[in-house]
């Protein structure tokens, strides 16, 4: 529902205090009252996220048809703001049909790519709890910004799992990973289709042919990492050393890759544990992975429970896939990217765990992994002109940023020695734990931990277009 004329004419613009209302609500600052920012000001993706507010807890209360890709339902939002506020932005790209702020019917309008501007009755003073719903409505598949949809439709359902863009299909948002938040998502499907999300399944509950499925995620998770996953799945449920309850799901339509893809995520809970040896104490309280019937070909590492494709178990097993992915749930996800430019910190961090699991595993050290990364890539191979300290949303996800940015964590290890590596590898995560950091950050981390200036080993290895040179890499024993 593409909002009307009579909505239209309902938007209070800024600076419209001729009304007696407003006028009589707060006479004195309002000259202070502004739009909050259409973006929070990401330099990688200037529209992403907004301004003026902070979301601490996302209820979503929804309802999808698998036979039709019709998704609706009602969000709540729990925000602050964190400036006087006339009106402020949601990310967003499916069809709404009504927006209330603290109880109040909104004025709203789909603008830009992805954008859900939001007038209040009255605007919002700085500093207070400001509670929105959203009522909407979609077949999330049709709907494209960029020219692009996240959301994956597959024979049996739907499944909303894209990096760094993948909420505006199912939920209005924030976007941004600086606003972590905790969240309820409740889905009804139809009696015999599952839809799985994070945490914990706090209960199912089956009524006139629906089942709602109840989840709920406790501790800050960033948008992008929220997931939502409709299909006909094999559940399995366990539990690991430590006590963290594991919840994993299979599409029943995996074909071939079926017995590789469970022989693989069922090693979740061991390997979960075995990265805490590293990373400390897993931070959640639920744990798992699924893998639904997509043609998609990347994982990514959704908050508790990681998505995974069918492609990557095409030739057999591969629990180094899941390594990587668990490693994110430190790298990545308990500490996120403070700018989508720090994306090393996630990609680096989650490959140089599946070179530590190579070497457990006996099939070739860290150190010989960097070597090999070293010597397969000649020094005019466009590889080395990717930066991973700051490559670029173009080149967010090349390979240089997982390769070239492993392989400086053996560098640094080199750099530091044994004991300061893997004390940094532990201390990150609790330093930073639940909130946001930078590759500045990781720098000076480093340094503080180590006792020695890195400004330098930090540029050849993350920040410039070259291959490090035979010195810099022999002093790293590379
Ligand atoms: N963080 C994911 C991983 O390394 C990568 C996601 C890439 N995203 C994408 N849309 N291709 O596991
Ligand atoms: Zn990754």
């Amino acid at each position: 529902l593409r909002l009307g004329a009579f909505v239209h004419r309902r938007i209070i613009a800024p600076g419209a205090l001729a009304s007696a209302t407003l006028l009589l609500a707060i006479p004195a600052s309002a000259a202070s009252y502004s739009p909050g920012a259409p973006g929070i000001g990401d330099p990688y993706y200037p529209a992403y996220g907004n301004g003026g507010y902070d979301v601490s807890h996302y209820d979503l209360r929804l309802k999808y048809q698998p036979a039709t890709d019709e998704l609706e339902g009602t969000a709540t939002l729990l925000a602050r703001t964190t400036q006087d506020l006339s009106r402020f932005n949601l990310d967003f790209v499916l069809d709404v049909g009504e927006v209330r702020v603290n109880g109040a019917e909104a004025a709203f309008r789909a603008s830009g790519e992805h954008e859900l501007e939001i007038t209040p009755r009255t605007p919002l003073p700085k500093g207070t709890a400001v509670t929105v719903v959203v009522r909407y409505r979609a077949v999330p598949s049709t709907k494209q910004a960029y020219g692009f949809t996240g959301w994956h439709r597959t024979p049996d359902g739907g499944i909303g799992a894209n990096e760094p863009e993948a909420a505006w299909w199912w939920f209005p948002s924030n976007d941004h990973p600086l606003d972590k938040a905790t969240y309820d998502v409740s889905v009804a499907v139809p009696d015999g289709t599952q839809a799985i999300s994070n945490g914990t399944l706090q209960s199912t509950v089956s009524r006139l042919g629906w089942t709602r499925y109840n989840w709920r995620s406790n501790k800050p998770q960033a948008t992008y990492l929220a997931t939502l996953a409709v299909g006909k799945f094999d559940i399995t449920t366990g539990r690991t050393d430590s006590g963290v309850p594991v919840i994993n799901a299979y599409s029943k339509d995996l074909g071939d890759n079926y017995g590789a893809a469970r022989a693989s995520v069922e090693r979740t809970g061991e390997i979960a544990d075995w990265l805490s040896g590293y990373f400390g104490k897993y931070p959640y309280n639920a744990l798992g992975g699924y893998v639904p019937n997509t043609t998609t070909g990347y994982a990514l590492e959704t908050q508790t429970r990681p998505f995974y494709s069918p492609r990557q178990f095409a030739n057999g097993s591969n629990v180094s896939v899941v390594v990587h992915e668990l490693a994110h749930q430190w790298y990545g996800d308990l500490v996120s990217v403070a700018g989508w430019k720090d994306i090393w910190i996630n990609e680096g961090f989650a490959r140089y765990a599946q070179w530590l699991w190579s070497e457990h595993e006996g099939e070739g050290t860290a150190q010989e992994l960097a070597d090999h990364v070293y010597a397969s890539h000649p020094a005019d191979d466009a590889f080395w002109t990717v930066k991973p300290g700051d490559p670029g949303p173009d080149n967010q996800f090349h390979l240089a940023v997982y390769d070239r940015g492993a392989l400086a964590l053996q560098a640094l290890r080199n750099e530091v020695g044994d004991d300061a590596f893997f004390a940094l590898l532990k201390g990150w995560p609790r330093k930073y734990a639940y909130g946001n950091a930078s590759v500045a950050a990781f720098r000076a981390y480093a340094e503080e931990v180590s006792g020695r200036p890195l400004a330098a080993f930090f540029d050849t290895w993350l920040f410039q277009p070259s291959k490090p040179g035979v010195s810099a890499a022999r002093g790293a024993s590379i």
